[in-house]
């Protein structure tokens, strides 16, 4: 069965949805920061001080390129990953591609509740920060199977909408 992949900007909750969602539908969850965390043995936080975002990206696409040949999973994938789009067109070739996208405010406010994990952030203007790379990356997370504005939703609320549509979809035949 395909792979049920989230993407989108970072605070659109994409890891604590997709593991709301592998939960409910029994699948395995796989969130790639964390397994690139695992592998490293630093947090993503600890990479881009000591490697910086180019080596990140590129630990990042071999991680995905290993990820994407999964069944059945769960993937939650960081929001920059769509920028190189050998990625993106990994990821769809077996899965379903769903995208969390939350207002600026909104991404400002999850973001900031916890300092230091997200090194793009981790700067003067954070609200300037976001703008920018919501301008260069906005189009990237176009066009997938299903898209969801999860700004006023809970997580859990989140799961069960791309549920019904997964169901609706056909692409849990009959399952969960
Ligand atoms: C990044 C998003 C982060 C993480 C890294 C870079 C980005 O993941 O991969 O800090 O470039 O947007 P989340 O989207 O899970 O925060």
């Amino acid at each position: 069965m395909k792979n049920i992949v989230l993407i989108g900007f970072m605070g659109t909750g994409k890891t604590s949805t997709g593991r709301l969602l592998a939960s409910r539908l029994g699948r395995p969850f796989i969130d790639v920061d964390r397994k690139l965390e695992q592998e490293c043995k630093m947090t993503v936080a600890e990479f881009f001080a000591a490697h910086g975002e180019i080596l990140f990206k590129q630990k990042e696409k071999s991680l995905i390129a290993k990820i994407a040949r999964y069944h059945n999973s769960v993937i939650s994938t960081g929001g920059g990953s769509v920028e190189d789009q050998a990625n993106f067109h990994k990821l769809r070739e077996n899965g379903v591609i769903i995208t969390l996208t939350a207002s600026i405010d909104i991404i400002l406010e999850r973001t900031g509740r916890r300092r230091g994990v997200r090194p793009l952030l981790d700067c003067d203007n954070p609200a300037e920060v976001v703008k920018e790379l919501l301008a260069k990356r906005g189009h990237l997370y176009q066009n997938t199977d299903y898209m969801i504005d999860t700004s006023t939703y809970s997580p859990h609320q989140v799961a069960e909408k791309i549920i019904t549509f997964l169901r609706t979809g056909g692409y849990l035949r009959g399952r969960s």
